[in-house]
């Protein structure tokens, strides 16, 4: 049942799913079986990309946090407005059809490999798309311990590092992440409640403010008066102005957002991804 169907079958959508009918949590069985101990690969969903020998432990804790979507789904989504794909004159053109693409939760594998999960939309620099180079390799044992999942420091990280806890690596290590998100939450701001109806290159594009809510499914959503506040942070307040770039920029800071750990799991690939829309919002 559960995750080791899902180990012999391949597949997702589980048949006896135990979470659901028993809130049992991940037993021991699901990651120590015959299936578990064999798993050599793990196969990243979205992209399609395989990495072959992640780690002891990311070879199971990567199978499910790797995120749900990546950059081909925001493509896919964008394509509901514009079944061609957009293009100069329509990357800053509204369609009530363009959907927001939620990249799931705490997607920490998909980050250390973001190589080969692509899980950020990067506008197609491969110089972005690059897996963390942590010393130590990217096994999740190395920083958490592989049951309890807390984070180790103190000696595990010595003599590289001093910490004395896990608040203390957040104050050490975090240093960019925080206000490169701040700033493109900003930017998307600014460019939405940007009212330029037509430009020299013919582009058009009407006001519509959007608040982001982190905390409520599916995080962005409509702000009639710019208070930058959501007018009703449920499914029916949802934005539905979005353009090609606002969409692709709404989805990079979800990426970060969605991964508390982004600044430990790939710090470069992360900031490359929220500077890299940021400039792509400045290009209107
Ligand atoms: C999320 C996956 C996961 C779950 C759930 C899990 N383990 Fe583990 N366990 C691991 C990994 C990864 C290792 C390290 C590699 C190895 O030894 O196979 C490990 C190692 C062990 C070890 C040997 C090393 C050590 O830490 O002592 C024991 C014993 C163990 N697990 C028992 C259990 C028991 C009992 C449970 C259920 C209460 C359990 N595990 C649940 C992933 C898991
Ligand atoms: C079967 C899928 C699955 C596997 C395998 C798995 N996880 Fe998770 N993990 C989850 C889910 C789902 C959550 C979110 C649980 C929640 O929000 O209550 C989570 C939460 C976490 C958290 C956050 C806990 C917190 O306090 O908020 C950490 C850290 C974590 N997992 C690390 C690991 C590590 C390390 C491994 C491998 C040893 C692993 N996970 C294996 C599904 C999995
Ligand atoms: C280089 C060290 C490092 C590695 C490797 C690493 N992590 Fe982390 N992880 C961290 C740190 C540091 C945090 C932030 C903890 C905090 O601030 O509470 C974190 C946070 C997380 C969180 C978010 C917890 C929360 O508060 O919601 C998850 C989930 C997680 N890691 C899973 C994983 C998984 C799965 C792997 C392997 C695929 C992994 N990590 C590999 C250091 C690491
Ligand atoms: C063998 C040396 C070494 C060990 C051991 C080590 N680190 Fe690192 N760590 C580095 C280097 C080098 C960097 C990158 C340069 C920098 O920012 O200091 C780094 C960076 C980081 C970062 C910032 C993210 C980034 O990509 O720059 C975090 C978070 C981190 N380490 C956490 C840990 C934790 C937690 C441990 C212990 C579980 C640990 N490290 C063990 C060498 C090490």
């Amino acid at each position: 049942m559960g995750f080791n169907e899902f180990l012999i079958t391949g597949n997702r959508t589980i048949v006896n799913p135990p979470l659901a009918v028993n809130n049992y949590g991940i037993s021991c069985y699901a990651c120590h079986s015959l299936e578990a101990a064999s798993k050599t690969t793990v196969k990243f969903e979205g992209s399609g990309q395989v990495v072959d020998h992640p780690g002891v432990a990311s070879v199971i804790c990567g199978q499910c946090h790797q995120g749900r979507a990546w950059q081909g789904t925001v493509d896919v989504n964008i394509k509901k407005g514009y079944p061609a794909g957009d293009n100069a004159t329509t990357i800053d053109k509204i369609s009530s059809k363009i959907a927001s693409t939620n990249p799931h939760y705490r997607a920490a594998f998909a980050a250390l490999k973001a190589a080969e999960s692509r899980i950020g939309y990067d506008y197609g620099d491969l110089t972005i798309a690059v897996d963390s180079t942590h010393p130590g390799g990217t096994d999740c044992m190395f920083c958490h311990n592989q049951h309890s999942t807390e984070v180790k420091f103190g000696s595990n990280c010595q003599p590289c590092h001093v910490f004395t806890s896990v608040a203390d690596i957040e104050a050490k290590m975090n240093k960019f992440i925080p206000a490169l998100e701040a700033e493109l939450l900003l930017t998307i701001q600014q460019y939405a409640a940007d009212n330029t109806t037509l430009d020299a290159a013919g582009k058009t594009k009407a006001k519509a403010c959007i608040a982001l809510n982190n905390d409520a499914n599916p995080y962005w959503f409509k702000d009639a008066n710019c208070d930058t506040v959501a007018d009703n942070a449920t499914s029916s307040g949802a934005y539905k102005s979005f353009t090609p770039r606002l969409a692709r920029a709404c989805y990079n800071l979800l990426v970060s957002l969605k991964d508390p750990g982004g600044f430990a799991h790939n710090e470069a690939y992360m900031k490359a991804l929220l500077q890299a829309s940021i400039d792509n919002l400045r290009e209107y």
